[in-house]
């Protein structure tokens, strides 16, 4: 296990992107310099096929992590076992540097609601999802990364804010974060809180990794949809990101209205050099 005491121990990926099937043949025939790809874990949970067949050829080039959406942390239901078999199996294949899931729920009493629900910000819930975060990273041997959703709904009985229950669910499971930047943006827009203040509030040294991503504006609320680019109000709170947590592994997700490489890679280089920028500024 990783020191929180020491951020030094945290690694630095670089700048990558999410591996997405359109650019398969992309990324095999031309090499892109991205530093490192994540992929959606159970896009790799089925026995052989064309996703594993690539998936092998490209992790011979890259380092990987692993990202899943089905881990469904605050759900009551039981800890869904063959899941944790499969991305425990699908480890071993590909050494990601880190595995990583969402603080949320996805369903519950055997329903999925194939979305990415928020928990009351309560002591309850904190102690039950950190039962569940230790039972999966006992499971897997290894610490995990949980991520930040966007949401569009709150509860009447939270009792803290969403930065507070995040910071101490991690230090109490002793897992590590992955900040997403958009997410914190889109949820401060919905549920009228400074983005700045949640951003502010999580320890430095859990964060190991950034997500940037687009989304819809819908006037009075935003819906998180992964199919446009990076906005600039979402550039400026990544430039404060890096200001208060240094050089923290960063990628792109896009996983709607998926252009051309080059599109995103040049979106990935934007954040390289929002990264490299603010590292200059604050050592002269
Ligand atoms: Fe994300």
């Amino acid at each position: 296990m990783a020191d929180p005491a020491n951020p030094s121990q945290r690694p630095f990926l670089g700048f990558g992107l999410g591996l997405r099937t359109d650019h398969y043949e992309t990324v095999l025939t031309e090499r892109p310099a991205v530093d490192w790809f994540e992929i959606l874990s159970e896009n790799y949970m089925v026995p052989g096929g064309k996703p594993l067949h690539y998936l092998d050829r490209i992790r011979e080039h890259y380092p990987m992590v692993m990202h899943g959406v089905s881990m469904s942390l605050g759900s009551t239901d039981p800890l869904h076992r063959e899941y944790l078999q499969q991305l425990r199996q699908l480890a071993q294949r590909i050494e990601p540097a880190w595995i990583s899931d969402h603080l949320c729920w996805t369903g519950v009493s055997g329903t999925n609601l194939h979305d990415l629900m928020p928990l009351p910000y309560t002591e309850e819930a904190i102690h039950h999802v950190v039962e569940r975060i230790n039972q999966m990273q006992d499971y897997l041997g290894r610490q995990i990364l949980i991520e930040n959703v966007s949401s569009y709904v709150t509860y009447i009985q939270s009792e803290m804010t969403e930065w507070e229950f995040l910071s101490i669910i991690a230090e109490r499971a002793d897992c590590l974060i992955l900040l997403d930047i958009n997410n914190i943006y889109v949820s401060g827009f919905n549920h009228e809180f400074d983005p700045y203040d949640y951003l502010n509030n999580v320890p430095v040294e859990r964060v190991w990794q950034h997500h940037l991503a687009g989304h819809s504006n819908e006037g009075n609320y935003i819906v998180d949809t992964h199919d446009e680019p990076v906005i600039d109000p979402v550039w400026d709170l990544y430039a404060e990101a890096v200001r208060r947590f240094g050089s923290v592994s960063t990628m792109i997700e896009r996983d709607d209205n998926i252009p051309e490489f080059a599109e995103l890679f040049a979106e990935l280089q934007r954040a390289r050099s929002v990264h490299d920028s603010v590292l200059k500024e604050s050592a002269a």
